[in-house]
């Protein structure tokens, strides 16, 4: 019975120990366990990968790259300036904070961020036209993720209205 037992127990402690053996320093078969060790871009590291050359967005084509610049579909619309500040409020504001004249401190989430993100005050807005603001949310820039996940192309506008309205305050 005794021997049975360590006959098992050898049999079992054979492989387990070869295979101890490969994981170690014994054998160095290099594998690696990190996972910060990759290709994919880490973060506040850019710039943002650009899409897939020809890759066209399920909701249609807001720009083509190289083209002439994408033109606001409703520029000043009160309901789409409405909708704007809302979305403003969800997908922007945790890193940018308060935009316009309000602009002091940045989001939540900004505060991550070094260099913090740039506040969205009247005056740097008063810089950018409506197809530049348009663009560095469809795009990302530097640092910025692209916003095309979150917000629909007449969702970006409805946000470039809305920081426009404050531009004009
Ligand atoms: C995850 C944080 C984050 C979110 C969310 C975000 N931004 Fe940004 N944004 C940044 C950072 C960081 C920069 C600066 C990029 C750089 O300089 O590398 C930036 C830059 C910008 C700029 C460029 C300013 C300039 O000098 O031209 C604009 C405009 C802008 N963001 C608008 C928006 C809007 C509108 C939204 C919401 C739809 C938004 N951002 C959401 C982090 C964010």
């Amino acid at each position: 019975m005794t021997k049975r037992i360590i006959i098992t127990l050898v049999v079992l402690a054979v492989p387990l120990l070869s295979v101890l053996l490969l994981t170690y320093e014994v054998i160095n078969i290099e594998f690696n366990s990190f996972m910060e060790d990759q290709i994919s871009v880490r973060n506040q590291e850019g710039p943002v990968i650009p899409f897939v050359e020809e890759a066209i967005p399920f909701d249609g084509v807001a720009y083509v790259p190289g083209g002439r610049p994408p033109q606001n579909p409703y520029p000043g619309d009160p309901a789409s300036i409405a909708r704007g500040k809302e979305y403003y409020a969800i997908n922007c504001a945790l890193c940018h904070g308060e935009p316009g004249a309000a602009a002091s401190t940045v989001g939540p989430v900004g505060t991550y961020f070094d260099p913090p993100p740039p506040l969205l005050t009247t005056e740097l807005l008063r810089q950018r036209d409506d197809a530049t603001l348009f663009l560095r949310m469809t795009e990302g820039f530097g640092r910025m993720p692209r916003m095309v996940e979150n917000l629909t192309e007449n969702e970006r506008w409805d946000v470039v209205n809305y920081l426009r309205s404050l531009a004009q305050q």
